[in-house]
């Protein structure tokens, strides 16, 4: 199927890093106290310039272990021995504010100073059930490597991972559930692509259907064009390789409420003929992050129905793409002058969202999408932007975002701003006037016209989903952002 030699492997799955193989396989324990023959993990906090041990540490232990280990309040992790146990004490960072995200920090600084030592089984010295959990996510979330595209495959994972928490067997294999997803999401926006085209977007999407036994439909160009997606296929246009509407469908157990998450999912966005500069196009291989993170939150739900859905295609140049000016029709009949061709997220997700609202009636919709550069100028790498048309759903998925250690912040949907999306040729312009700045919330502005009345929540990942400080994850790369929260929001739904 791929013209290029990247990849010589019969399933995609053969491509994925060691690092998730080794998650799906390695042992989960739950510990008491300090192992012998282990790299004991102990979390460090400074306070006051008071040094304290935390987590499950006798007394006697930690008095020795300051005394024998040399600790002076370093920012560093330092190993020490106390007869026959090895500890290495990693302080815990004073950065991250939600319990999730420090124990994901302390995991990931765990995993980051064991890089040196023995590959001697870990045993991660923490008691709070909650940020025990996400210390073994960020530990297993440090081992990530590169996969497939670096030739040399990547070594020295250790065989277990004792996690010292009243956790049961069940507990931790859902933390191994949530670190596969994330290990999943973040090789898929790694992926070039080259490797990660519309099609193969869903031949994952349908593989991974079948593993949880659950509907997954896919729309190519053709069906898009009998529902009358003109918006979409607009921004199809260019690319050889055909666009692709994933659809998965989860029942709940109570089948008479639906929550719908909606996925910008461009496997790469050159602009079109609005052509962006080369520095740094090439990492736009990772527009497709909200259709990552919709398609790895796909899991058996707790009660209600949940669809996820995914406009897979790429924004390209050729003698066929989209012009400035063009009037295309979206799929609620509304016409839209593309005024600039790399406002194309919008296009593809009104017709996504529309799609999603009709067929399966959801009390709640909620969008992921790399959207605007402009969020970045707003809001940084620190958090994603959210904006919606209904302040409970808002606060639903802020509340499920602030509860796993994502944060995000809302901006508001001015009522001005509708007439700032208005074309002089057609409904409505894909981009406003200069003069009107905002960008995310034009962009929020923009796709609130075609969602009516459900209750939508727009999620603006573009400046959290790949290398951020929101997530302490990579150094470079995608960061696995919002997964969780569209998982905690599903669960959530219908429950508050
Ligand atoms: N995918 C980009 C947004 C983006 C920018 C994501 C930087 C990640 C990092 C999106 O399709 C885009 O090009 N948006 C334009 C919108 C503008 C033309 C109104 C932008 O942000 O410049
Ligand atoms: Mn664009
Ligand atoms: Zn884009």
């Amino acid at each position: 199927m791929f013209e290029n030699l990247l990849s010589v492997t019969k399933s995609w799955r053969d491509d994925l890093p060691e690092s998730h193989r080794w998650t799906e396989k390695v042992t989960l324990n739950a510990s008491t106290g300090s192992l012998a023959g282990h790299s004991n993990i102990v979390p460090v906090l400074i306070e006051n310039s008071q040094t304290k041990l935390f987590g499950a540490i006798s007394q006697a232990e930690s008095t020795e272990l300051i005394a024998q280990s040399g600790w002076k309040g370093q920012s560093g992790s330092l190993r020490a021995q106390v007869g026959d146990r090895t500890f290495v004490l990693v302080p815990k960072t004073s950065l991250k504010v939600e319990a999730a995200q420090v124990g994901r920090q302390l995991g990931l600084d765990a995993a980051a100073a064991l890089k040196d030592f023995a590959t001697a089984p870990v045993n991660l010295m923490s008691d709070n059930a909650f940020c025990a959990a996400s210390m073994l996510e960020g530990f297993l979330a440090g081992q990530y490597s590169a996969g497939v595209f670096k030739s040399k495959p990547a070594t020295g994972f250790v065989d277990s991972v004792s996690l010292a928490a009243n956790m049961d067997a069940k507990q931790l294999e859902q933390v191994r559930t949530t670190a596969l997803a994330s290990s999943l999401m973040r090789f898929l926006q790694d992926a070039p692509a080259n490797w990660l085209n519309p099609p193969r977007f869903a031949e994952i999407a349908k593989d991974l259907a079948k593993d949880l036994n659950i509907k997954c439909t896919v729309l190519g160009p053709e069906e898009m064009k009998a529902q009358k997606m003109g918006a979409f296929l607009a921004v199809a246009k260019a690319a050889t390789s055909p666009a692709q509407l994933i659809a998965l469908e989860i029942k709940g157990q109570d089948p008479s409420k639906t929550v719908a998450l909606v996925g910008k999912g461009l496997t790469f966005d050159a602009g079109g003929n609005s052509i962006k500069p080369s520095a740094g196009m090439e990492e736009m291989k990772y527009d497709m992050s909200g259709g990552a993170a919709v398609l790895t939150a796909a899991k058996n739900p707790p009660k209600h129905n949940v669809v996820c859905l995914i406009g897979a295609v790429e924004n390209l140049v050729s003698g066929d793409s989209t012009r400035p000016g063009d009037i295309v029709r979206a799929m609620n009949g509304k016409t839209i002058e593309i005024i600039n061709t790399d406002a194309e997220g919008r296009l593809v997700l009104v017709d996504v969202l529309h799609y999603a609202i009709t067929n399966f009636k959801p009390g709640l919709v909620v969008d992921v999408a790399t959207l605007t550069g402009a969020v970045i100028i707003g809001l940084g790498h620190f958090g994603a932007g959210i904006m919606g048309n209904d302040p409970s759903a808002v606060d639903l998925v802020r509340n499920s975002a602030k509860a796993v250690g994502e944060p995000v912040w809302e901006l508001p949907l001015w009522p001005e701003s509708v007439n700032e999306v208005k074309s002089d040729f057609a409904d409505y312009a894909n981009i406003t006037n200069p003069s009107v700045k905002a960008g995310s919330i034009m962009g929020g502005a923009f796709i609130k016209e075609f969602v009516g009345e459900t209750p939508w929540v727009h999620v603006d990942v573009a400046g959290t989903a790949w290398a951020c400080s929101a997530t302490g994850f990579p150094k470079k790369g995608g960061s696995g952002f919002a997964m969780r929260t569209l998982v905690e929001t599903a669960r959530r739904f219908g429950n508050v």
